[in-house]
């Protein structure tokens, strides 16, 4: 099956379906990145509520680099993982001495910063600029991973590395921040780890998965 076919499938679905969460009212970089932080290792009804208290109390990325680091991590308390908010707020200060206060939209200088690993960077560059980069998480491995029928364990970079590549493929030009939300809400509301609701799938026509009844079984994760 076509990759434009699928993207495009998604993508309406995505129109219809997406949900209306509060960092998809905006395109600022910083109001993304703090998004994606806390979501890392937090689920999204969590997220909200700190979300929306963290941007009233550091309205911009100045205001961040400029706390003490005792509110920063007041703001974090609950979330977990602290070392998040400290890499955050050392980034935060970073963008303001090395950039002026405007977050890098190149790969290179995003992946630098503090906290920022691969599926992080993706998302700022995907989703605040539009920049044409897969932002692979958990959600979007099984999702790639029962399309393909990919078999391979999802724990190996070298199965990750596949996957990665199979979304920039198809990933539709001009579209990036869509595509890569929509993969992670079909991930999120269709494409669940149990129970999947493969009859309510946009794409379950071209799911390999789905066709050789295999969509159970997959993804495999780390079996070895
Ligand atoms: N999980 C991580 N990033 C997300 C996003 N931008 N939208 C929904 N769920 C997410």
């Amino acid at each position: 099956r076509r990759a434009a076919e699928i993207a495009g499938r998604l993508l309406e679905w995505y129109g219809r379906h997406g949900r209306d969460l509060p960092w998809r009212r905006t395109r600022d970089p910083y109001h993304i990145w703090v998004s994606e932080v806390m979501l890392q290792q937090t689920r999204v009804e969590t997220v909200i509520p700190y979300y929306e208290r963290w941007m009233a109390q550091f309205p911009t990325l100045e205001a961040l680099a400029g706390a003490p680091e005792e509110q920063v991590l007041k703001a974090w308390e609950g979330l977990g993982y602290y070392s998040r908010a400290r890499n955050l707020h050392q980034a935060a200060r970073e963008v303001v001495s090395r950039y002026g206060g405007s977050v890098p939209d190149d790969p290179e200088a995003v992946s630098r910063l503090k906290g920022v690993g691969p599926y992080t960077a993706g998302a700022i560059l995907s989703i605040a600029f539009n920049r044409p980069v897969p932002a692979v998480d958990g959600n979007v491995l099984r999702v790639i991973a029962r399309l393909y029928a990919i078999a391979d364990d999802i724990a190996l970079p070298a199965t990750r590395k596949v996957i990665t590549e199979l979304v920039r493929a198809m990933m539709p030009a001009g579209r990036s921040a869509d595509f890569n939300q929509a993969l992670m809400d079909l991930g999120a509301t269709i494409c669940t780890p149990r129970s999947p609701r493969c009859l309510l799938c946009p794409v379950r026509e071209a799911c390999e998965g789905f066709r050789a009844g295999r969509v159970g079984g997959l993804p495999v994760k780390g079996k070895a």
